[in-house]
This record gives C-alpha cells, sequence and structure tokens, in this order.
C-alpha cells in the first residue's frame, strides 16, 4: 500500500477518534516545536549533540553559573524570540476552544502552546519566560533588562537568577505534577506529540493515561520509547503537516 494511501487511512482514524473523544488530552514534547525552528534536545539534529546538558545540571549551575549562562542563553533566548506557534500548536488550541481538548500536558518551555492560544496547560518542566532568584525565590520576566547581564542578579538580594524551568536534578513543579497525572488518569484519548520518552517522570504520563483506559495516538516521524507499549495509533508525520491533515478532514480552520 502507498504511504500516501496508509497515511490517510491513519489520518481518518485518528481525527475521527479526536472529534468523538469526551475528554481529549495532549502531552507534547520537544518535537511539536520542531516546525517552528527550534532544535529538539536529541536525535541528529538535537541540542545534546552540540552542547554538554551538564550546563542543564542544577549543581552545575550553582558552581559556575558564569559558564552556564552563555550557553543557556544561546539554546533557549536566542531561538524562542523568533518562533512561532505552528499548525500543531494552532490545533491543539483550536480542539480546546470547541470544548474537545481538556488540557495540554507539556515538557516544552517554549511558551508556544500559549502563544497559540492554549489556555489550560500545564508546564511539567516549568517555563522559559519567568526568571527567579536561587536566593530569595523573586520572580522576573526574562526580558532583555536582565538577560543583557552576563549573569542575571537579583533586585532584592543581589542572588542569582536562573530561568524558571527545571534543572536536571530539580523537582517537577508540584503543581503541575499533580494536574499533569490528574489530567492523564481522566482523559479517554491521549493525544502524544513529538517527544522520545526518554525522560522521566514525564514518560509515565501516556502509561498513567493508558492504565485508566485512555486510547493513545502518537503524532512522530520516528519510533519512540512509547511506540510498541503504548502507543495505539502511530502516525508516522511531522507535527505540523499531521495537524494540516487532521484539520482539513475535520474541516477546522487552524491557519
Ligand atoms: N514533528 C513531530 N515529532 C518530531 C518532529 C516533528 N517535526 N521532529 C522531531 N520529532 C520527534 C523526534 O522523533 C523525537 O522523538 O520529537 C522527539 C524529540 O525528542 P527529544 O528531543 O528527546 O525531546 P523531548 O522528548 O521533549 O525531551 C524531553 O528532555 O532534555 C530534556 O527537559 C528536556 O523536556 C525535555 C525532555
Amino acid at each position: 500500500m502507498s504511504s500516501g494511501i496508509k497515511h490517510t487511512e491513519i489520518i481518518t482514524e485518528a481525527a475521527e477518534k479526536i472529534i468523538h473523544a469526551k475528554h481529549l488530552v495532549a502531552f507534547t514534547g520537544a518535537g511539536i516545536s520542531v516546525e517552528s525552528g527550534i532544535p529538539s534536545f536529541r536525535g541528529e539534529d538535537g541540542l545534546w549533540n552540540r552542547y554538554n546538558p551538564k550546563t542543564l545540571e542544577i549543581e552545575y549551575f550553582i558552581q559556575h553559573p558564569e559558564l552556564c549562562w552563555p550557553v543557556i542563553k544561546e539554546i533557549f533566548y536566542t531561538h524562542f524570540n523568533k518562533a512561532r506557534p505552528n499548525a500543531a500548536h494552532r490545533l491543539l488550541a483550536h480542539l480546546e476552544e470547541k470544548g474537545i481538548l481538556k488540557a495540554t500536558i507539556t515538557q516544552n518551555i517554549d511558551s508556544l502552546h500559549q502563544q497559540a492560544g492554549s489556555k489550560t496547560v500545564h508546564c511539567f518542566h516549568g517555563n522559559s519566560a519567568r526568571l527567579t532568584c536561587l536566593k530569595c525565590g523573586t520572580f522576573y520576566p526574562a526580558n532583555n533588562e536582565f538577560l543583557s547581564q552576563a549573569v542575571p542578579h537579583c533586585m532584592q538580594c543581589n542572588g542569582i537568577l536562573k530561568p524558571d524551568f527545571i534543572f536536571f536534578g530539580e523537582a517537577i513543579p508540584g503543581e503541575a505534577y499533580q494536574l499533569s497525572f490528574e489530567a492523564a488518569r481522566q482523559c479517554d484519548v491521549l493525544l502524544i506529540i513529538g517527544t522520545t520518552g526518554e525522560v522521566y517522570p514525564a514518560a509515565l504520563i501516556p502509561q498513567e493515561a493508558k492504565a485508566h483506559g485512555a486510547f493513545i495516538i502518537e503524532i512522530n516521524p520516528q519510533q519512540s520509547n512509547f511506540s510498541f507499549q503504548t502507543t495505539l495509533l502511530q502516525i508516522p508525520m511531522k507535527a505540523g503537516e499531521a495537524a494540516q491533515a487532521i484539520a482539513s478532514y475535520l474541516k477546522l480552520k487552524i491557519d
């Protein structure tokens, strides 16, 4: 069977599941933002092939903020300011507006779901839009006033600021953790988009949804850790392309 026909059949099945879902939840990773110009972490063009993940280890950051901050700016702030939501972010926002999608759980810190108009977004790994003081916990916007400093410092106590997303070795934000697993338990359809499923505890979310009876759909051009034992319907396409195909089948305007 040609891949074109095969994809059409898969898109049709996925679109029907999505539009008839009683409680659809989305679970997204870096892959959903690749077509927005933000590189993923793993895979041939992955950030971890070019940068040392040590830069994002909390202990290393506390000891060497002057070594970490230039890399953090390059990875997370240079790309993000140029990135815009793509069709996949817009499809999720549209499905939420129609009352079908109840929540988006994202591992991403790029705010593209929020920019696309999604309202219920659980930021499982925090978000890059804010900085926080390691000493007194004060929050600041991640804007040029702070990012222009070699190592951003707190205006209250002069402590060192870090982006408000979790570094390796840090705990998942409590509220996001709780709301994400709650959403996973409540959903009857879970739409996984663009994640290897390499990082825990985020990778437990699809398993939690499946254990509670959800139908698992996955959009990813490659196989992931979910492909064999969790996913029931794999769409082997890029997120933006699959989203356009689903939207046109459902006659949804997401442009
Ligand atoms: N559309 C859909 N999926 C894509 C696309 C695309 N255009 N391009 C790549 N992918 C897929 C890849 O096949 C891969 O499975 O996206 C996934 C990206 O995987 P990772 O880079 O590992 O990203 P993610 O799974 O989100 O990483 C989890 O690791 O470093 C930490 O905190 C970081 O949140 C991140 C976590």
